[in-house]
């Protein structure tokens, strides 16, 4: 038994492998293992001699599985050990950049704009791109017959004969927001709405496809005041300086009395656009006192209720503030405009942080 005992203690000390252990266990314990035969021959011997080696091929079968399970046991440990040293990784080391693609410019200008209106209590409002003519024109105050319709260059969808839901078109502007922000919560109300808008125009500041944002801002006491302030406080955000000279020029929008358009002071030397200086002017926004009958047409009694409302071109301010030339560069998908012009991805605008990184 001893015998047995240091053959399989040292067989097992020296396997090297779980496969290897694995057949010693079958060699000395198995049902046919040599500890197992044994066993077998207690039957042949007398109850003295049974009484001695019963006890004792049983503490050696426990020794040589409790020998088994131990290996194993170090055998795991050191597979592990193996493989922690070979997938070690120095986490100290740089990262390697990847080109991940960039922040178009709209989208960048319209965070930014956002940031900027929020910080001063507006909220993101939402309307669909496809409306209703009377949400794009009748509630805004541009009946049937008035030019304003015709001067917008409007996209119509097509409408099957005997189709008779009311006319859709593709929103000339964002206006159309307004009626619903505040069909949907009524008065006071102060919104942003950005958002994309069509009219059937290309040229180099033109593109069939664009963006605007919208303003409103309704309360009992909202005065021509407070759009001047609040426009030139955007504008001095936006355009991170201290001061940018705006030009408020009398103007006719029907959804607005008064209206007031706003030019930008601008130069166009040398091909490049820049910002508060120069003799140009460049206009980039539509304003003034919401219409009474606009309040109405959305649920809003004017005679408690008044405020002014904004309509200001993103792609244009996207343009000046990043010194784009060309509009139409915007839309053409050409990878290298973009490396150019684009954002990093993880650069969002704040207030706190800077808005263009
Ligand atoms: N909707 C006008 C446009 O697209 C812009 C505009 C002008 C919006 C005056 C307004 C406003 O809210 O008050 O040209």
């Amino acid at each position: 038994m001893d015998d047995l005992r240091d053959k399989y203690i040292g067989l097992i000390a020296a396997a090297d492998s779980e496969a290897a252990l694995e057949d010693l266990r079958v060699q000395a314990v198995g049902k046919k293992g040599e500890i197992s035969l044994k066993m077998r021959e207690l039957g042949k011997m007398s109850p003295e001699e049974r009484q001695v080696a019963g006890p004792a091929l049983n503490a050696l079968k426990d020794e040589i599985n409790s020998a088994l399970a131990a290996k194993k046991a170090a055998l795991e440990d050191a597979a592990l050990d193996e493989r922690l040293r070979g997938e070690w990784l120095d986490v100290t080391l740089p990262g390697r950049t990847r080109r991940m693609g960039t922040i178009h410019p709209i989208s960048q200008v319209t965070e930014e704009v956002t940031a900027i209106f929020a910080d001063m209590g507006f909220s993101v409002a939402e309307g669909p791109q496809i409306d209703t003519d009377w949400y794009n024109f009748d509630a805004l105050n541009i009946p049937g017959h008035h030019p304003a319709r015709a001067e917008m260059d409007t996209f119509y969808m097509h409408r099957a004969e005997g189709d008779n839901r009311p006319p859709h078109v593709l929103r000339t502007h964002t206006s159309p927001v307004q009626i619903r922000s505040m069909e949907k919560t009524g008065a006071p109300i102060r919104v942003i709405a950005p958002g994309r808008v069509y009219r059937a125009d290309y040229d180099q500041t033109h593109t069939p496809m664009f963006h605007q944002v919208e303003g409103l801002a309704i309360d009992k006491d909202i005065s021509m005041a407070n759009l001047k302030w609040v426009l030139e406080e955007f504008v001095k955000a936006y355009f991170e300086v201290d001061d940018v000279e705006l030009r408020f020029r009398a103007s006719h929008f029907p959804f607005t009395e008064p209206s007031a358009e706003v030019d930008i002071r601008c130069s166009w030397e040398g091909g490049s656009l820049k910002v508060g200086e120069g003799d140009d002017w460049l206009e980039i926004l539509g304003s003034g006192m919401v219409h009474p009958k606009v309040l109405q047409n959305a649920g809003v009694n004017p005679d408690e209720w008044q405020g002014f409302a904004f309509g200001m071109g993103i792609d244009r301010i996207a343009m000046l503030k990043y010194g784009i030339p060309d509009l139409r560069a915007f839309f053409d998908s050409d990878l290298r405009w973009l490396r150019h012009y684009g954002f990093a991805a993880l650069d969002v605008p704040t207030l706190h942080g800077g808005l263009s990184g």
